[in-house]
C-alpha cells in the first residue's frame, strides 16, 4: 500500500540554499519528518502494518464520482475557468445555505464562492491575498493554533508573515484563548488560520467563539480564514459554522461576511481525498480579489472534476454513511482505550488525541512493537519561549482504516503503552 507518509523527498539534504531563504526556516513536512523518524525502525510484530498517521479516509468512495467522471469525459480537453461552473457554484452554495440555516437567497453564489482543487493549496495562497508588505508599520503576524494544520504556518513563513502560535490545549478548551490576544498583536495581525472541529483535536469553536473572532477581523482589519474542513464529521450534534454565525450578527448593509472566508473539503465528507476537491466561500470582495489572483497561480479545477464535485454536495446519503462508520470507529476505540492516555472524546473530526508522554518515543514504540504508524504530536506544534510544546506529549491517531482495524490498533496501543 502506497501511504502519503513515506515521502519521496525525505532525507533530502540541501547543502546550499537556493533562491528563496524563507524556506530555510520551515522545517520537513509532518510526513517527511514521521518517515525520517521510523525509517530505521522495522516492526518487530510479525503483523501487518497499520497506518493511522495521514489524514486520508480509505472508505470506498462513493460511485457518484465514477458515474460522473465518466459521463463528462468531454470536459478533460478544456481549460477550466478559475471560478468553475455556474453549477458547481449553485450546488456548494445550496450545501452552505442548508447546512448552516442561512436565510435563503442570502448567499449569492458567483460571487462568494470558488472552487479549489482541494483546501490545501487554497488555504496555503491565501497568505498572498491576505498578507500586506506592513501592517501597523511593522511586519504582519498570522495568527494560527498550536498545534494546526502545517500549511498554514507554510503559508505564513512564504508569503514573509510572523507566523504566531496561539495554544489550544485542555486547559483552553483546545481552541486558542481569543481573550488573551494583545491589541499589540491584533493591530498587526494580517490573517488569523482557525479550524473547526480542530485538526488534529476535534474541538468545535462554539457560536460566542466564532462571534468574537469575527468580531476583532473586523475591529482590527484582518481576514479570518475558518477552515470547516471537518465541519461534516461530526459525532453528537453537527458543529456550527462561521457564515451562519456571521449571518446573526450586526453587519454592514449587504455584508454579512466582511472579512470572513471559510473553506470545505470533499476530501474527509466524501472519502475523496484523492478527486483534490473543495472550495473557499465568504466575502465577495476578498472572493473577488481571491480569483484575481487564483488567475494567476493556481490550476482551475478540472470540468469533469467540478461535475463529480456537483453531485457530491448534492448528495447527503454517502455522507451519513460516512458518519456512521466514524461513530463505530470511535466507539470501538471508545472500547479499547477506556478513557486512558486524557481521551475526550471529541465534536468532531476523525483523530484520537492521546498525552501518551513523550510522543515520538511513543511513535517509534508502537511502530517497533506493534507496526501501528501513528503521528508525533510535536510534528504539529511549535515551542514558543518559554512554554512548553503544547503538542509534545501527544500522538495523533487518524481513524482512516474500518473499525475492526482501528479497534485491533487500539488494543496494541494499550497493550504496549499499558
Ligand atoms: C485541517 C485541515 N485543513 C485542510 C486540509 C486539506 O484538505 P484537502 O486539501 O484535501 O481539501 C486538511 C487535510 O488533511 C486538514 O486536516
Amino acid at each position: 500500500m502506497v501511504s502519503a507518509d513515506f515521502s519521496v523527498n525525505s532525507g533530502a539534504v540541501f547543502t546550499e540554499a537556493i533562491g528563496n531563504d524563507r524556506l530555510d526556516l520551515l522545517t520537513d513536512y509532518p510526513f517527511t519528518r514521521l518517515a525520517n523518524l521510523l525509517a530505521p525502525i522495522t516492526p518487530r510484530a510479525n503483523v501487518a502494518p497499520i497506518l493511522l498517521t495521514v489524514g486520508e479516509p480509505q472508505h470506498t468512495p462513493p460511485a457518484i464520482i465514477e458515474e460522473t467522471l465518466r459521463a463528462n469525459g468531454a470536459g478533460w480537453n478544456k481549460y477550466p475557468p478559475v471560478g468553475g461552473t455556474p453549477e458547481f457554484r449553485a450546488a456548494a452554495g445550496d450545501w452552505l445555505t442548508r447546512r448552516y440555516d442561512l436565510p435563503a437567497g442570502l448567499l449569492h453564489a458567483d460571487s462568494s464562492i470558488l472552487p479549489l482543487s482541494g483546501t490545501r493549496e487554497a488555504l496555503f495562497m491565501l497568505a498572498l491575498l491576505a498578507v500586506p508588505t506592513r501592517k501597523a508599520g511593522r511586519q504582519p503576524a498570522v495568527l494560527m493554533p498550536n498545534p494546526f494544520y502545517a500549511p498554514y504556518e507554510g503559508a505564513a513563513v512564504m508569503a514573509g508573515a510572523e507566523p504566531v502560535f496561539l495554544s489550544a490545549t485542555r486547559e483552553t478548551g483546545f481552541l486558542p484563548d481569543l481573550d488573551a490576544l494583545t491589541p499589540e498583536l491584533l493591530e498587526r495581525t494580517a490573517l488569523f488560520y482557525l479550524c473547526t472541529p480542530a485538526n488534529p483535536q476535534g474541538a468545535a469553536a462554539s457560536p460566542a467563539y466564532l462571534a468574537k473572532a469575527i468580531g476583532l477581523a473586523r475591529q482590527y482589519g484582518f481576514v479570518l480564514a475558518v477552515d470547516e474542513c471537518y465541519a461534516e464529521i461530526w459525532l453528537d450534534a453537527p458543529p456550527v459554522g462561521a457564515l451562519q454565525v456571521a449571518t446573526a450578527l450586526p453587519h454592514e448593509d449587504g455584508k454579512p461576511w466582511a472579512n470572513l472566508l471559510v473553506f470545505h473539503s470533499l476530501s474527509k465528507r466524501s472519502s475523496a481525498a484523492g478527486l483534490r476537491s473543495g472550495f473557499v466561500a465568504g466575502d465577495p470582495a476578498l472572493i473577488g480579489r481571491f480569483s484575481r489572483l487564483r488567475s494567476y497561480g493556481c490550476a482551475g479545477m478540472p470540468l469533469p472534476i467540478l461535475a463529480a464535485s456537483t453531485a457530491l454536495w448534492r448528495d447527503e446519503a454517502h455522507v451519513e454513511e460516512n458518519r456512521a462508520a466514524y461513530r463505530a470507529k470511535f466507539a470501538a476505540a471508545e472500547a479499547e482505550l477506556g478513557g486512558r492516555y486524557g481521551y475526550q472524546r471529541p465534536a468532531g473530526g476523525f483523530f484520537l488525541w492521546l498525552e501518551v508522554g513523550n510522543g515520538e518515543e511513543v511513535a517509534k514504540r508502537l511502530w517497533a512493537e506493534g507496526a501501528v504508524r501513528v503521528l508525533p504530536g510535536a510534528y504539529l506544534s511549535r515551542s514558543n519561549p518559554g512554554e512548553p510544546n503544547p503538542g509534545e506529549a501527544f500522538i495523533r491517531v487518524a481513524l482512516v482504516q474500518d473499525t475492526d482495524t482501528v479497534a485491533q490498533a487500539c488494543a496494541s496501543i494499550v497493550r504496549i503503552l499499558g
